[in-house]
């Protein structure tokens, strides 16, 4: 038998780099000592170094020798049990009255994939609604889920670096009714812009009044205010109102496990009675996809959900990792007044979470990596958690050259 001359994969096109996991390869391929990482959304110590929270490395060692099984399809139950009562409410009307259903998925992606997988799966073609500047992966993971390329409603003014609130009602008003809305629980990625109470307040009623679907996606419950009940504030008032809401949970950054993939869905339905058609039918679609999840991780984060000290030390914690990424705010912004940098630069100061929308353009992104080796997405986002004493002003430097050598374009 001849070797065949081509490969019957031969026609398979390239795929085009991942906007934000890509920079972590060329950073890491950048041989300059001066190299700053601000792509993605990884807490660093003030050392700029990799961090585990103390709290995750004693319970790791005290389940160090526990027997790794399979898990059932919907994961670990005290896991799901604790991550429920975390983002809802120990006093939910939900979890009392039994009209939620929760998974352990792969992190918030996962916890995302599930979930659209099963609305195209049981919903139909659905259209998503996603904020006009989102995270770059939910365009990814909806159409990958069986459902239709993603639709934008405006979110972000640029004139405030605030939440263009009346444009984005109105956009949620003119979608059909039925439509799923996928709303950032809190610390907008990238925009790091987040709607006020009473802006939540008043989605929440184009939301009830048209008939729509909010999902939603709180990857920083604890980690953008430092408090993990403000965190929950947007996603408990919905699920409080009554209606029908899907809520994604990722434990990646609140618990500094990103490598674990921790994470949970949660269906907090209307009425009690679709609970167990919808866990079985999730659980049905996981062992389609990847059988169970991982143990470790979701171990961890049960132990430290369920024991009262243990929970105490992870809450300081979040007060720690968050106030430096505030402290970090303010350094920034006063080393762009500092230089001079021409602009206004507050927006820096009243964002929240973990990044920062700059307003720099791609051209001066690229400008800032190719002469300073200072890496970020091309949409001007920047991960605040990459800023240390010892390199904000180097930043700050570097971007009000971005900022008078290159012209706006975009
Ligand atoms: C980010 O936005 O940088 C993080 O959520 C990490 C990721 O997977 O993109």
């Amino acid at each position: 038998m001849s070797n065949p001359t081509t490969s019957i994969f031969a026609n398979v096109p390239q795929a085009p780099p991942d906007p934000i996991l890509s920079l972590t390869a060329l950073y890491r391929s950048d041989p300059s000592p001066k190299k700053v990482s601000l792509g993605v959304g990884a807490y660093r110590t003030s050392e700029g170094k990799p961090y585990v929270l103390p709290v995750v490395r004693t319970v790791e060692q005290q389940i160090a020798a526990d027997p790794a099984e399979y898990l059932p399809q919907d994961g670990l139950s005290e896991f799901n049990r604790l991550s429920a009562r975390l983002i809802l409410g120990s006093d939910s009307p939900a979890l009392r009255d039994a009209r939620c259903v929760t998974v352990q998925a792969l992190s918030g992606t996962g916890a995302l994939r599930v979930g659209f997988t099963f609305i195209a799966r049981f919903m139909g073609p659905r259209q998503v609604y996603v904020s006009k500047q989102t995270w770059s992966n939910h365009r990814n993971v909806v159409p990958h889920s069986g459902l239709p390329p993603t639709k934008d409603y405006s979110y972000f003014d640029s004139t405030t670096g605030g939440v263009n609130i009346d444009a984005m009602l109105q956009d949620l008003r003119a979608a059909p009714p039925g439509s799923v809305i996928l709303l950032h629980g809190c610390a907008h990625n990238p925009t790091g812009a987040d709607p006020t109470n009473q802006d939540w307040q008043r989605i929440l009623e184009v939301v009830k009044t048209n008939r729509l679907i909010p999902f939603f996606d709180n990857a920083y419950q604890g980690f953008a205010s430092g408090n993990l009940d403000t965190d929950a504030w947007s996603t408990r008032l919905f699920v409080n109102s009554g209606i029908d809401v899907i809520v994604a949970q990722s434990y990646a950054k609140n618990m500094g496990m990103y490598g674990q993939r921790v994470g949970a869905l949660n269906f907090v339905c209307a009425t009690p009675e679709p609970v167990n058609a919808i866990r079985t039918q999730l659980k049905a679609t996981i062992r389609a996809m990847y059988s169970s999840p991982p143990v470790h991780g979701a171990r961890v984060a049960a132990q430290i959900l369920g024991d009262e000290k243990l929970f105490r030390e992870w809450e300081e914690e979040l007060l720690k990792m968050s106030g430096r990424i505030k402290e970090m705010r303010v350094r920034l912004r006063d080393a762009l007044i500092a230089n001079g940098a021409q602009g206004k630069w507050d927006h820096i100061v009243s964002q929240i979470g973990m990044f920062s929308y700059t307003g720099l353009t791609s051209q001066q992104v690229s400008f800032m990596q190719e002469k300073y080796h200072i890496y970020m997405t091309s949409n001007g986002r920047i991960s605040m958690a990459g800023l240390t004493e010892s390199n904000v002003e180097y930043v700050a430097n570097a971007m009000k050259d971005a900022v008078h050598s290159v012209v706006k374009q975009d």
